[in-house]
């Protein structure tokens, strides 16, 4: 989708449908007040009629109004005009688009930007109109034979302003969100395919064509035998019991002179049966999304390639298929991990861990300025938090607000979780350095201080994000989270905002 900005007034836009918002207690927004002038109060008579209170999730279509030059005008419920914060000013878009989305028209001019959020300004309303009405309009029906019978002619959403002034600012945003829909695209594709697919190979596959598709990317994917040799127990020994190969998947973003790089490390359990620790069959399916960690890197650096930002990223992508059989990982084997750590491994489904553990041990090799990793890694992260935030843990303060701060920005939100030594003795075993679980308690916190060994040689964060990688019930599906965090945490690194 195109997505470009316009100055002028709605009554002027020769357009098939132009979107104006209306507050509850039917009252108008500036654009369709305008509207209503110039139509001779038209608008007002019309809602006069009932059929709009302007509440949040109400919207209704009009047809040519008088003395207007488009097709339609949709009228879009805004709620109360002081209550009008970020959660409901994307309702109000989703609302809008999904409306747009059953009509005709290939293109809309949307006054919705000119509507105030509390403490945003327009750069903010114009990303999320880009980022928000892409998210609504995706749809994965690669593998149904039948695909969506849509009309799919939406194909430009001009926003329209009335202040040539505001023009800059609305560019910038519309550029971010649609980098930002771009990469979240590719997140809850990868997401959304099932474990037949979406292998560690395929997983490989995608991150070459990513790398193929900008200069400044280079890849390098190490195999079964480069872990061996490396000496990454930890890693292989969740491979194990699959007939997919491990990958090792590296791909590194240059253009920040000899800067040191941001290292975004990600999960990449293409399957999570829970191995010999096998896991109950209910909703197991959902263990395909046991890669979104790994999607998020990809996406996120496809975000940051199309922004051209002056950094060094490196993504580093720990993929394995966890499966049950009989040369599979038992609970009591012990492991060597490439950090030389010896890890007693108690439960086969505390596997994410093990992947990342080796993953964070090789990052030390780029000498980091900060190393991030993203990983939905525990049932106990969703108990602890829900379905909303991502769970956050950082060894360094500074970090941990600098990424807070960014999901604030991002409306992505994220919550910090503690990282106390009091917890670390949790994962004390009778026959190794450490266990790779701690027991019931706090679980979540015990995986993170699991990784926090792992990590002890430079600024590090951890998002836990099997609460919000993917939705569950009716909407099953990637959400493509934390990209829209992620990618703005980069920004603030490159000094853009
Ligand atoms: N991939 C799962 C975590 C998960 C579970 C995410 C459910 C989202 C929903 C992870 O590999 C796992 O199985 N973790 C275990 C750890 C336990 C064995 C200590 C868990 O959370 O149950
Ligand atoms: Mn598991
Ligand atoms: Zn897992």
């Amino acid at each position: 989708m195109e997505f470009t900005v316009k100055t002028g007034n709605p009554e002027k836009q020769r357009s098939a449908c132009v979107v104006v918002g209306v507050y509850e207690g039917r009252k108008l927004s500036a654009a369709a007040a305008r509207l209503d002038q110039v139509s001779g109060g038209q608008l007002v008579k019309l809602l006069g009629r009932g059929d709009l209170e302007g509440k949040p999730g109400q919207s209704l279509m009009l047809y040519d109004l008088p003395d207007t030059a488009c097709e339609r005008v949709l009228l879009v419920g805004c709620g109360k005009k002081d209550e009008l914060d970020d959660r409901r000013y994307r309702q109000i878009l989703a609302n809008a688009a999904s409306a747009l989305d059953a009509l005709h028209a290939s293109s809309a001019v949307s006054y919705l930007a000119e509507l105030e959020v509390k403490g945003r300004d327009l750069a903010w309303k114009a990303r999320q109109l880009a980022e928000v009405t892409e998210h609504t309009l995706y749809r994965f029906d690669q593998l149904k034979s039948e695909k969506d019978k849509r009309r799919r002619k939406l194909a430009r959403i001009i926003l329209g302003l009335t202040e040539r002034s505001e023009q800059t600012a609305a560019e910038r945003g519309l550029k971010e969100g649609q980098a930002i829909a771009v990469g979240q695209h590719l997140v809850r594709d990868l997401g959304n395919l099932p474990g037949n697919i979406c292998t560690p190979t395929y997983l490989a596959e995608q991150a070459k064509l990513l790398a193929d598709s900008d200069t400044r990317f280079s890849l390098q994917v190490l195999e079964r035998e480069d872990m061996e040799k490396l000496g990454m127990g930890a890693l292989l020994s969740v491979a194990k019991g699959s007939v997919q190969p491990p990958k090792l998947i590296v791909l590194e973003y240059r253009n920040g002179g000899d800067a040191k790089p941001i290292a975004l490390i990600g999960k990449g359990i293409t399957f999570d049966t829970g191995g010999i620790s096998i896991k109950p069959s209910a909703d197991m399916d959902e263990m395909k999304f046991d890669m979104c960690g790994a999607a998020s890197v990809l996406g996120t650096l496809k975000a940051v390639a199309q922004l051209e930002l002056p950094l060094n990223v490196v993504g580093i992508i720990a993929a394995a298929e966890n499966m049950p059989s009989g040369q599979a990982s038992k609970p009591g084997d012990i492991v060597t991990s490439l950090s030389g750590q010896t890890v007693e491994i108690l439960n086969t489904d505390a596997e994410g861990r093990l992947v990342l553990c080796d993953a964070l041990t090789y990052a030390e090799r780029f000498q980091p300025a900060a190393v991030v990793d993203i990983a939905t890694l525990t049932g106990a992260c969703v108990i602890a938090l829900g379905r909303h935030p991502h769970g956050l843990f950082s060894n360094d303060d500074k970090l941990a607000q600098e990424l807070l701060t960014a999901s604030q920005a991002a409306a992505d939100r994220a919550w910090q979780m503690p990282l106390w030594e009091d917890y670390q003795s949790q994962l004390d075993s009778n026959f190794a350095d450490m266990a790779n679980i701690g027991g019931r308690d706090a679980g979540a916190i015990t995986a993170a201080c699991f990784l926090s060994r792992f990590a002890k040689k430079y600024k590090w964060a951890h998002l836990d994000i099997a609460g919000t990688a993917w939705k569950t019930g009716k909407e099953k599906g990637a959400t493509g989270r934390p990209v829209p965090l992620l990618t703005q945490f980069l920004l603030s690194r490159a000094g853009q905002g």
